[in-house]
């Protein structure tokens, strides 16, 4: 009798937390963001002189606002392919007299209305710490050494005395530094071979550190783990580059390819895997080395992006004009997006020994947690919640976490865990358990064995889901999803159990 037939409840997943196991300490800087010059991130984006929000400066206010509540710790900056036809000097001085340019990345004009000094302005407003990339696709070393002077020397030389006579007396202290961007890339303006842009990035360095030898330098790896020189490609990079530089960069983007949300929902088993496929890579060139020092990664473009529907564009694009920030990649992500990116910072977390900066691609309006409309309201995506959640609760060491649990069949992946999973313990002894629930249809019931840790209550489960998967903010309704309460998890005797919804994003804070 059909009635008379119940389906087996979902088993228990289920980790043990000890304060014995760890992974490593999270760098806030695991928190930073993206701003390139690319659409509408810039100009209506951050940067909107006659908005009725505007500053003094022509930034955002409400932007402003809306960066600080996200946790932004860093930010990247002016590209992206930008960066490879980047001008530094005509970024500078009085905005008026700086010139118009194409840009050959985003088939745009570029009117250097926003420049460096207001670049180091909106970090000053939003307590963010720069990330520079200097151009190493049209240009190289001495260009390289003309902005680090110009940003960076206190007074007294030709370049920094023009920054002082530019109005910014005090230098801006950028430490970290990127050389160049996606050079592995065949779209990328002054694309080189792996020995090619090592050996540039090898002279650009060796300078930078002339100058300053406490300057932090990224080197590029991939621009995707599916390149056809990924591996070799970093290993030749790094063959030129090891003792010369602190990080190397990792690119990932995740979309459900072919309609495959349930391979989408397991993008975290690619993205893990390429950092510890690059982590491999990186100390196995320095064993040949004979180095005792360790390559760390900066992750510093990952996100949700409907690739597809991007290159279709930028087809049409090419034959068009060029425009001033037009509206490119502005993506509108759902609660499945949302649940797919908390998954990816849950990934990030994992491998906090060896990820030290990460840079969400990007932060307004291009692939963004905000949205802006030119002269009107801005508004948080739905991915804007688990990233300031994960910013504000994801400091301090992340513990070890080996998940048990129910799995499910993917395309790409094989079996997955429905269960996605991080711990962090801050100073005060509070934990904080993110955890993503990747099953579409059922709830997960989750149990945590808490071993040698101080805590004895649930202070909040908040989670992010919705009867509509596809829900979405929008600018008619910005509000429509928004992570809500949650009752009914509990810590008893050194155990925390809790029910994650179908397809959601979780944050369980126990003091
Ligand atoms: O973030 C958008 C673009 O993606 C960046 O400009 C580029 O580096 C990457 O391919």
């Amino acid at each position: 009798m059909p009635s008379r037939i119940r389906k087996a409840p979902m088993p228990t997943a289920r980790f043990t937390l000890d304060p014995a196991f760890t992974v490593g300490d999270v760098d806030p800087r695991l928190f930073g963001s993206f701003v390139e010059h690319l659409g509408r991130c810039v100009y209506t984006g951050v940067f909107e002189p006659d908005h009725p929000a505007a500053d003094e400066r022509g930034l955002r206010r409400d932007v402003l606002d809306l960066v600080r509540e996200l946790g932004v710790t860093v930010v990247r900056y002016p590209g992206g392919n930008f960066v490879s036809g980047y001008r530094w000097e005509d970024s500078v001085g009085p905005a008026h007299e700086r010139p118009r340019r194409l840009d050959l990345a985003w088939h745009s004009t570029e009117t250097n209305r926003f420049g460096l000094s207001e670049y180091l302005d909106f970090l000053r407003k939003t307590d963010a710490a720069p990330m520079m990339a200097v151009n190493l696709g049209t240009r190289g070393v001495t260009e390289a050494l003309q902005l680090q002077e110009y940003a960076n020397h206190p007074a007294g030389t030709a370049l920094s005395d023009l920054r002082v006579a530019h109005g910014d007396k005090n230098p801006f202290g950028i430490r970290l530094w990127c050389l160049g961007n996606e050079m592995d890339g065949p779209w990328q303006t002054g694309h080189k071979t792996a020995r090619e842009y090592g050996r540039i990035a090898a002279e650009t360095a060796r300078a930078m550190r002339q100058f300053d030898p406490g300057t932090e330098l990224v080197v590029c790896g991939s621009s995707s783990r599916s390149m056809p020189t990924f591996a070799a490609w970093e290993a030749t990079v790094l063959e030129e580059t090891y003792e010369l530089v602190d990080h190397i960069s990792l690119h990932a983007y995740y979309w459900p390819e072919d309609g495959d949300v349930d391979s989408f929902l397991a993008s975290a088993v690619d993205m893990e895997s390429f950092i510890e496929d690059v982590v491999a890579t990186a100390d196995h060139v320095g064993a040949r080395l004979k180095s005792t020092k360790r390559i760390t990664l900066s992750f510093d473009e990952w996100n949700v992006w409907y690739l597809p529907e991007w290159e279709a564009r930028a087809k049409t694009l090419q034959q068009a004009d060029w425009p001033e920030a037009p509206r490119l990649l502005e993506d509108c992500y759902s609660v499945t997006d949302a649940v797919v990116f908390g998954s990816l910072l849950i990934a990030l977390l994992r491998h906090a020994d060896r990820v030290a900066v990460a840079c969400l691609a990007q932060l307004v309006n291009v692939i963004a947690p905000i949205m802006t409309e030119p002269g009107g309201p801005a508004w948080r995506q739905t991915t804007f919640f688990p990233f300031a959640q994960a910013a504000r609760y994801g400091r301090g060491r992340v513990l070890d976490v080996r998940v048990d649990g129910p799995t499910y069949a993917t395309r790409k992946y094989g079996e997955a865990d429905l269960l996605h999973a991080t711990a962090v313990r801050a100073e005060d002894g509070s934990v904080t358990v993110f955890a993503v629930n990747r099953g579409r249809t059922e709830p997960l019931p989750l149990e945590v064995a808490l071993y040698g840790l101080d805590v004895t209550r649930v202070v909040e489960h908040s989670a992010l889901a919705d009867a509509d998967p596809d829900a979405r903010n929008t600018l008619d309704d910005p509000e429509r999803v928004l992570p809500h309460p949650v009752e009914g998890a509990a810590v008893r005797d050194g155990r925390l159990t809790a029910v994650l919804e179908p397809l959601s994003w979780n944050v369980i804070r126990l003091a």
